[in-house]
């Protein structure tokens, strides 16, 4: 039977979009081989670390996102040559460490965490220049003490409403001094902000975390230059300063975060089968991958290789019966940003799935334990929230209704997911927050779906 032509609809007014999908009762299912775009976090850090050091870096694969497109115009604010984005190859012409320049305006980081929190490293340490900077609504509420603190201890001046802990932020430059932090949480960008802090500061910066978070920055860091020690016993990683950057070719994989879509797609929707191309398997990402593992998925990871320092692979998934597990510890940090999505897989599972250790998802783009267990609940689930996580009944069939975004692009392509196995039409309001990160997620959606 064909499928009918108004199964997925986006509709935009101004700068707002609605996604509405429409299922029929059976014969869907997804199919293709497709590659996503490129990695997140790696886009931002090609770009700054491009920006920081001598000499031209090329970038291949750069996601096209609104996320880093916030950093491109930071850092070209800062005096950085950066051409027009592109996937194809993007030349940053670096101004050197400690090169960079006032800006004449307040610095927008946008909806970026990443971009606002690394950077504020970088400009901490720009001795003598002066710096403002901001963020959309989503971000101005978010907590900054988290890097703001550990720059101060180096003797960084930052001012800010709430004692420095939200944007916008005000930010004098100086000379720091190395520190040995122990971060509460495991965060990749609080990592990231104080070892770029690091970078210029005489001596050895050194930052302790809980758990291992995503490593791409000490990668990335050693591969222009920059004298980095991990103590993998004690999650430790160390940078010797000053450092000499030398620009690179980076060559970014796909986003396994983005690619957690279809896996999880792939896993439930009966008689779908998707391969997903060139996705980066670095292991503080893999998270996903062993969660879903331990859920009973049938997903299967061909062709791995190494590719600039990272490691990659295809990953070919079936659909299968999933059943519910528990997902805490140090697994959460490898999994944070996958979170929305396996609470989408957890809701077709049989069985409860818990999953704890993860607070840190109420300070993300939203809350996203309340916002995936208010949407999901729209839609018949079983899910309750707790403190620090979620925990979801599975096997209630799911019935199509209104459901938002809260302007989070995770939770608008976690819903997308969760209306193709659901009965009659889910309308996901603000679905436009998707371009953040998976800008031709749409279409991409549109193309899978097959008559079967
Ligand atoms: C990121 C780290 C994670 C993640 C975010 C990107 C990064 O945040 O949620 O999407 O690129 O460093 P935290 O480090 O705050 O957990």
């Amino acid at each position: 039977m064909p499928l009918p032509a108004n199964l997925v609809t986006l509709t935009t007014t101004e700068n707002q979009q609605t996604l509405s999908i429409n299922p029929p009762t059976s014969g869907l299912c997804l199919q293709g081989v497709i590659r996503i775009p490129g990695d997140k976090s790696i886009s931002h850090r090609a770009l700054m670390l491009g920006a920081i050091a001598q000499g031209e870096t090329t970038i291949k694969g750069l996601l096209l996102g609104e996320d880093p497109q916030s950093t491109a115009s930071c850092f070209r604010a800062l005096g950085a040559d950066i051409s027009e984005l592109n996937t194809e190859q993007v030349i940053v012409k670096g101004i050197g460490l400690g090169k960079l320049q006032e800006p004449v305006d307040v610095l927008n980081a946008g909806n970026s965490g990443t971009t606002l929190r690394l950077m504020l490293g970088l400009l901490a340490s720009a001795a003598d220049r002066f710096f403002t900077v901001t963020g959309d609504r989503s971000l101005r509420s978010r907590p900054m003490s988290r890097v703001v603190k550990p720059l101060q201890q180096m003797g960084a001046s930052i001012w800010g409403r709430e004692g420095a802990s939200l944007a916008p932020l005000a930010i004098k430059g100086s000379v720091l001094k190395p520190i040995h932090y122990h971060s509460p949480i495991a965060s990749a960008q609080v990592k990231s902000c104080i070892l770029l802090a690091g970078l210029i500061t005489e001596g050895q910066t050194t930052v302790t975390e809980p758990a291992l978070s995503r490593d791409h920055s000490e990668r990335m860091l050693k591969a222009f230059g920059a004298q980095i020690i991990t103590d993998p016993k004690t999650n430790s990683v160390t940078v010797t300063g000053p450092a000499q950057l030398q620009g690179q070719t980076v060559i970014v994989p796909g986003d396994i975060s983005s690619a957690a879509f279809w896996l999880v797609a792939g896993a439930i929707v009966p008689g779908s089968e998707l391969i997903v191309e060139n996705v980066g398997v670095n292991p503080t990402r893999t998270g996903i991958l062993e969660a879903l593992s331990m859920m009973g998925a049938d997903i299967e990871l061909l062709n791995q290789r190494v590719v600039a320092g990272e490691p990659v692979g295809d990953l070919r998934v079936r659909h299968g019966n999933l059943k519910g597990c528990t997902i805490a510890g140090d697994l959460i940090p490898r999994l944070i940003d996958e979170v929305p999505i396996l609470a989408v897989a957890a809701v077709f599972a049989q069985g409860t799935t818990i999953i704890r250790d993860a607070a840190e998802l109420r300070v993300k783009e939203s809350d996203r334990l309340a916002v995936m267990a208010s949407q999901l609940n729209q839609m018949g689930a079983k899910v309750t929230e707790l403190p620090d996580g979620l925990e979801i009944i599975g096997g209630t069939p799911l019935t199509g209704t209104d459901v938002d975004s809260h302007t989070d692009h995770r939770i608008a392509m976690s819903l997308a997911i969760a209306a193709l196995n659901s009965q009659g039409t889910t309308t996901i309001h603000g679905a436009e927050a998707a371009a953040i990160s998976y800008p031709n997620f749409t279409t991409t959606l549109q193309e899978l779906i097959q008559a079967c």
